[in-house]
């Protein structure tokens, strides 16, 4: 059956990316930048799983078990009757721990820009958890979103954000991220989030730089991206990976460093680099104990858990 009939998806998709744009502004800044969520076409969400899956990288595995070992305490404190609201949903192991353990959840609302993966995912719900509602929309997580009624009343809207994507804002952006899900989640509501927490930065370097070279790959797909989609010439073999730690801003940095002086295509631009000349594709925030509560007033910290080695933190913040 076409998932659609069975619950129409709510369509907020914005008008494509200007992907020529978008690069040719980040290129052409002092030092040069691309937008992280360039990474994600098919092959690079194929080598992010895969990231996922290297011994370097804890991050996933770390929260996946505390999500696992301090799931009936979370399901106490959300409380009956939520809401789920997933913004870049995955509807992986994580979220459906969740779906297990919430108790008399009202409705699941995926969240994602992908029309395609929202409609997988939305399916194979409804197929493993067949009296659950399934409110999915297509969306940028980055607008604002209305959450949609669900057809029985839930008593709090809670907002899911596992896997560290906070990290991946600046402490601006992260405010911002948070105050529009302070409006998603209304009066009463909340944001359960994932954040990864500062430690030895050799050990933040090995996550991001593993000996199998997939995190190099994921980077470096990047321009194989625009060489496909935009039609840029860039020698993948011209440019290495680095994960650097920038200890001003307590953050890892994704490099990819131009090994020779070369120019490269851009439309009708041309790009020069310089020897040693970067470009920075992804930061990725590490915090204290306290996460990112007390970033905005528009949530009160409510509790935080963490595993042994306190590596990675997932805490709740109700709305105020
Ligand atoms: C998606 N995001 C939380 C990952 C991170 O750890 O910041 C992306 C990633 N980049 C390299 N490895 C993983």
């Amino acid at each position: 059956m076409d998932v659609e009939e069975t619950e129409p998806l709510l369509d907020l998709h914005p008008a494509p990316a200007d992907l020529e744009a978008e690069a040719l502004r980040g290129l052409s800044a002092e030092p040069k930048t691309l937008p992280c969520k360039l990474f994600y076409d098919e092959k690079g969400s194929e080598l992010f799983e895969s990231i996922c899956e290297q011994p370097e990288y804890y991050l996933t595995r770390v929260e996946t078990a505390i999500l696992r070992d301090s799931l009936s305490e979370i399901a106490a404190v959300l409380g009956p009757r939520v809401q789920l609201i997933e913004p870049g949903s995955g509807a992986g192991t994580k979220t459906r721990l969740l779906l297990d353990a919430l108790d008399d959840l009202v409705s699941y609302v995926p969240i994602d820009i992908s029309r395609e993966h929202l409609l997988g995912v939305a399916e194979s719900l409804r197929r493993d958890y067949p009296g659950l509602q399934v409110q999915a929309v297509c969306a940028d997580f980055q607008q604002t979103i209305p959450a949609p009624e669900p057809d029985r009343p839930a008593r709090r809207r809670v907002v899911f954000f596992p896997g560290s994507t906070i990290g991946n804002f600046t402490a601006d952006e992260a405010r911002a991220f948070l105050e529009r899900m302070a409006e998603v989640a209304g009066p009463g509501g909340g944001i359960l989030l994932g954040f990864d927490r500062r430690k030895d930065p050799q050990a933040l370097i090995a996550a991001y730089d593993d000996a199998a070279g997939v995190t190099a790959e994921f980077n470096r797909n990047l321009l194989q991206r625009l060489n496909l989609d935009v039609g840029t010439d860039f020698v993948l073999e011209r440019f290495t990976h680095e994960a650097r730690w920038n200890e001003a801003v307590q953050r890892i940095e994704m490099h990819l460093v131009s090994t020779t002086n070369q120019a490269v295509q851009l439309g009708e631009h041309t790009i020069a680099f310089a020897e040693g000349e970067s470009i920075l594709t992804e930061c990725c925030h590490k915090y204290g104990p306290e996460g990112v509560a007390g970033l905005t007033d528009r949530f009160r910290w409510v509790q935080t858990w963490t595993d042994a080695d306190e590596r990675f933190g997932i805490q709740f913040l109700e709305t105020v």
